[in-house]
């Protein structure tokens, strides 16, 4: 069993990007131990860019990025695994020509203690029992809710002490979504760190406890949700809610 998450992901004015221009510009953040954190923000507000600076994936071109004492920068991706973050990509990707099963272990070859794989996959199971029942189908003939929990098992296979999401909502039907962020509060109860970017605002804020608000590559807002949740500004500025 996995120890009580106990390190903070603290980002400290962060700028990166893909070409000359910085898409990320001096974003700051703070994900506490145990906690949920949310990242909200329109499409090409930089949140998938942010996931894949933190993740070693796109250079840190200015700032800090520390996982407890340990500073991220310049990290190889597979040592950020190794170090604990987990992480659920944009698009709930899988490898489609190989099984649930094939996935679950390609999930797990980044963990420090390869030998844990079936047991991980034990536990995957447990969480997700329709993903046991399909476990030698195929990925790719999954439906859009099955594969989106096997992209969350497969993320969960190193046995993250962090785990990022990005939109593990996207494209999925209401009844779905509520699943996913059902699973979420599920796994925040097992003490599990999550930084959580999403667009589905209302859910988001019910399940998270801090928020960061992205715009143009720059945090706007930020604070407890419970705050964030009564801003009616921000709600009219940037949710396009009113
Ligand atoms: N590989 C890339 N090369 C060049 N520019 C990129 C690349 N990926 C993203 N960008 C640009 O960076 C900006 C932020 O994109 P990003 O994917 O981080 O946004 P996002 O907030 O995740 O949006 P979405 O909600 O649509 O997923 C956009 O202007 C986008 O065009
Ligand atoms: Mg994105």
């Amino acid at each position: 069993m996995r120890k009580a998450a106990s390190r903070h992901l603290s980002v400290s004015g962060v700028s990166s990007g893909y070409d000359r221009a910085d898409v990320l510009k001096q974003v700051s953040l703070d994900v506490r131990p145990g906690e949920v954190t949310c990242i909200l923000g329109a499409n090409g507000a930089g949140k998938s860019t942010l996931i894949r600076t933190i993740l070693g994936l796109n250079r840190v071109r200015s700032g800090t990025i520390r996982f407890g004492t340990t500073n991220l920068d310049g990290l190889p991706p597979h040592r950020i695994v190794a170090l604990g973050i987990g992480v659920v990509p944009e698009g709930n990707r899988v490898l489609p020509r190989m099984t649930v099963a094939e996935n679950l272990e390609v999930g797990g070859l980044l963990d420090p203690d390869p030998g844990k794989v079936a047991e991980r996959m034990e536990a995957m199971f447990a969480v997700f029992p329709r993903l046991r029942e399909r476990r030698t189908q195929l990925a790719g003939t999954l439906s859009g809710g099955e594969r989106s929990m096997l992209s969350i098992a497969r993320g969960l296979m190193t046995d993250p002490e962090l785990v990022v999401f990005d939109e593990p909502s996207l494209g999925l039907s209401p009844l779905f979504v509520s699943e996913v962020f059902g699973i979420v509060r599920r796994l925040k109860e097992t003490g599990l760190t999550i930084l959580l970017v999403e667009q589905n605002v209302r859910q988001t804020l019910d399940v998270a406890d801090h928020g960061y608000v992205l715009s143009q590559g720059s945090v706007v807002a930020s604070g407890e949700t419970r705050a964030l949740r009564e801003d009616a500004e921000l709600h009219k500025a940037y949710f396009g809610v009113h």
